[in-house]
């Protein structure tokens, strides 16, 4: 099934996937997905386990590479053909292991894998004094607070930890952030947090996918709810549109919305 994602300001999506399709074996993992993610927009992704969610966002990420259908930024066709791909094309992941290293201070993660070098007596060295400004005025423009930058990150607490592998996904410019889970291990207090990072970079115009179980949270935080089953897109809801007891329906029954209108 077809399903578009329509904003009511018509604008160009972000990003779109146009007959998305990924088997494993003889297994259809995902199903003909057709998807917009805007800018200024947080689209959750739920469904139950194994309903092809984080395969999904496997191939925006690079990880798994379709079978069929094409995914396009801004309106152009693009390859992604592996990890590196989807971050020269400004698509960040975090997945549930944050990858960060305990060890390392938050600039030394905020810059891991692409740290800045300066010379000393012509030696090229780590330049931790740009790396460290450019981390503060990089917490700064997202409202991160953390109380201090040099410990190493195994000494934050959870929330906090989560927000440095946040931030490290925007220290270059993104076009769309996906998140596996991102509130999956934290408490409530944490929770609610990293809730209020997520919409701060929509508020920001960021285009942000998040997967999640936790149907409270996909309430708080998205703007439309992308539902999934076996493999298949079943509709793309607002959360204006529908509440908590008819999105589980969905969910479970595959079936889409009821509107007065079909979707067009
Ligand atoms: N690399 C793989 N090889 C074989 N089968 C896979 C592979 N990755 C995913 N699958 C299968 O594809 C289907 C969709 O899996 P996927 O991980 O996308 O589901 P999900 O919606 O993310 O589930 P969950 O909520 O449990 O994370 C499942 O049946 C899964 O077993
Ligand atoms: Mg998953």
């Amino acid at each position: 099934m077809t399903i578009e994602n329509t904003s009511p300001d018509a604008v160009r999506p972000q990003v779109s996937i146009h007959g998305l399709q990924k088997s494993f074996g003889g297994l259809r993992a995902v199903k003909h997905v057709d998807l917009n993610i805007y800018s200024g927009e947080v689209l959750a992704i739920v469904g139950d386990n194994g309903a092809g969610k984080s395969t999904l966002i496997k191939m925006l990420a690079g990880v798994v590479v379709p079978d069929e259908g094409e995914i396009q930024i801004r309106g152009e066709k693009v390859e992604i053909n592996n990890p590196n791909d989807a971050r020269e094309l400004g698509i960040e992941t975090l997945y549930q292991e944050l990858g960060l290293v305990d060890t390392f201070n938050v600039p030394e993660n905020i810059f891991l894998g692409r740290e800045l070098t300066t010379t000393k007596f012509g030696v090229p060295v780590m330049d931790h004094k740009e790396m460290k400004r450019r981390t503060q005025e990089l917490l700064e423009r997202i409202d991160v607070q953390l109380p201090s930058l040099d410990r190493p990150v195994r000494s934050y607490s959870g929330g906090q930890r989560q927000a440095i592998a946040i931030s490290r996904l925007l220290i270059e410019d993104v076009n769309l952030i996906i998140m596996d889970e991102p509130m999956a291990a934290l408490g409530i207090d944490e929770s609610s947090k990293v809730l209020r990072l997520i919409t701060n970079l929509r508020d920001k115009g960021e285009a942000i996918v998040v997967i999640s179980h936790n149907l409270d949270h996909v309430f708080s935080v998205a703007d439309k709810v992308a539902v999934m089953k076996n493999g298949a897109l079943v509709d793309v809801v607002s959360t204006d549109e529908v509440g908590h007891d008819e999105l589980v329906t969905m969910i479970v029954s595959g079936k889409p919305h009821k509107r007065d209108q079909a979707p067009n």
